[in-house]
Parts: C-alpha cells; structure tokens; sequence
C-alpha cells in the first residue's frame, strides 16, 4: 500500500490557487490538506471558509482539514459545507473531546484528533477508538517551513503500537516538515499519511515530488 499524501494549501501560491488546485487535481495526491487558523491557538491566521467555500468547487480530491482554532466545534457545520472528508481538532482546543467528536461523526465527517508536539499520546488513552486518524504534529503549528523536531518520529511508532495492540485501523497523519529524508522515517515508524507544505509547492516538479512522497 502506497503513502497516503496531502499537500498542505497553505504553501500554495495564493494568487494563482485555482492553477495550484489544477495541479493537485492532475497529481497523485490523495487528499488536499486545509490549514484553517485563527490567530489566538496560533500565532498566525491563514485562510477561512469564504475561500474554502470556494475551493470545494474545483477540487476532485477529498479535503482533509486541519482547525488550528480555539472553539472548533462552533464550525462543524461550516467544515461539513465545505465537504470535507476528514475534520481535524486539536485536544488541546477541546474541552468536550469526546462530545466534538460525536458531532463531527454525526455531520457525515471523519474525526481526526490533533495533538501538539508536546502533548503526550496518554491523553488519547481513551478517545482513540472513536477516532479514524490521529494528526500528530511534529512543528509547533501555526506556519509553514519550519524545521522537523525529530522525536516525532519515535511518537508515530509508539502510537502505530497502541493502535496495533488494541486491534485498531486508526490512522496516523503527520504534518510538518516532511520531506523524502523525514518522511521515509515517518513511514517506516508507522505513519500512513504525509502532510507537505513548502517541500511540494517550493519543488521544481510539485506532481513528481508527490509520487515521490507515494513511495516511500
Ligand atoms: C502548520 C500546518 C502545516 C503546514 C506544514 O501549522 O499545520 O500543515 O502547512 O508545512 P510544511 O510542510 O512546510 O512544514
Ligand atoms: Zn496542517
């Protein structure tokens, strides 16, 4: 089974998104990853859902979107309106976890939970079999570009062995400073999904970086 890869938006060149969405369209990419923030659970704001709004019309790929907001569960609705595939929350935004992610399941949604680089995988302890995808960060969210902190690598075997031990099929996204070096690490621990940003829009040949990713 090939990588699961989906570039991040937020590296795209934004004066030309439709030209950018016309590539992934024709790449191998599996999902298009949307990087929503709010500039209070991060220390940047990125795009909403006006231009997600206006994404969903030209994209052919599922949309797996990442809320880097404090309150997400006010825009479940709003997540859904763009049909996306998968909503990602961060624990550390949530208060009501398990709550968020029964509504996200109930507006025909994949629940995925998102944790900090500093937060423990023990807080999914008891989440974890509600749940289609863990996104584990491996740069403190909220920009692109940032440099791989590398014990992220050992967090993605020792949740790939929680999930197998329990006899799960949960899968494991990672996002942030992925490339081929990081990313075949990533793989190799147990990771199915790839989030890249700046390595496959900053690429010469974005669609051949992408089956590069595929295969590792
Ligand atoms: C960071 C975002 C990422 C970001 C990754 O807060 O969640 O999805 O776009 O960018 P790269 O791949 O450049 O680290
Ligand atoms: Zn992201």
């Amino acid at each position: 089974m090939s990588t699961i890869v989906a570039p991040s938006l937020l590296a795209a060149d934004f004066l030309n998104l439709e030209k950018e969405i016309d590539m992934l369209n024709r790449s191998k990419a599996d999902w298009i990853h949307l990087d929503i923030m709010d500039g209070v659970f991060v220390p940047n704001i990125s795009f909403g859902f006006a231009v997600t709004d206006l994404l969903k019309k030209i994209t052919r790929k599922p949309l797996d979107t990442h809320l880097m907001i404090v309150q997400p569960e006010k825009f479940i609705d709003e997540v859904a309106a763009t049909g996306s595939t998968f909503m990602n929350v961060h624990y550390e935004a949530c208060s009501h976890l398990h709550r968020v992610v029964q509504q996200i399941r109930e507006r025909g949604m994949r629940p995925a939970v998102t944790l900090n680089p500093h937060t423990p995988l023990s807080v999914l302890e008891e989440i974890l079999p509600e749940l289609d995808m863990v996104l584990l960060m491996s740069v403190n969210p909220g920009f692109g570009g940032q440099q791989f902190i590398e014990s992220s690598v050992e967090k993605v075997a020792r949740l790939k062995e929680m999930i197998v031990r329990r006899n799960l099929s949960t899968l494991i996204e990672v996002d942030g400073g992925v490339n081929l070096e990081t990313g075949k690490k990533l793989v190799e621990a147990g990771a199915d999904a790839l989030v890249a940003g700046s390595y496959v829009f900053n690429a010469d040949d974005p669609i051949r970086t992408i089956q590069a990713l595929k295969m590792l």
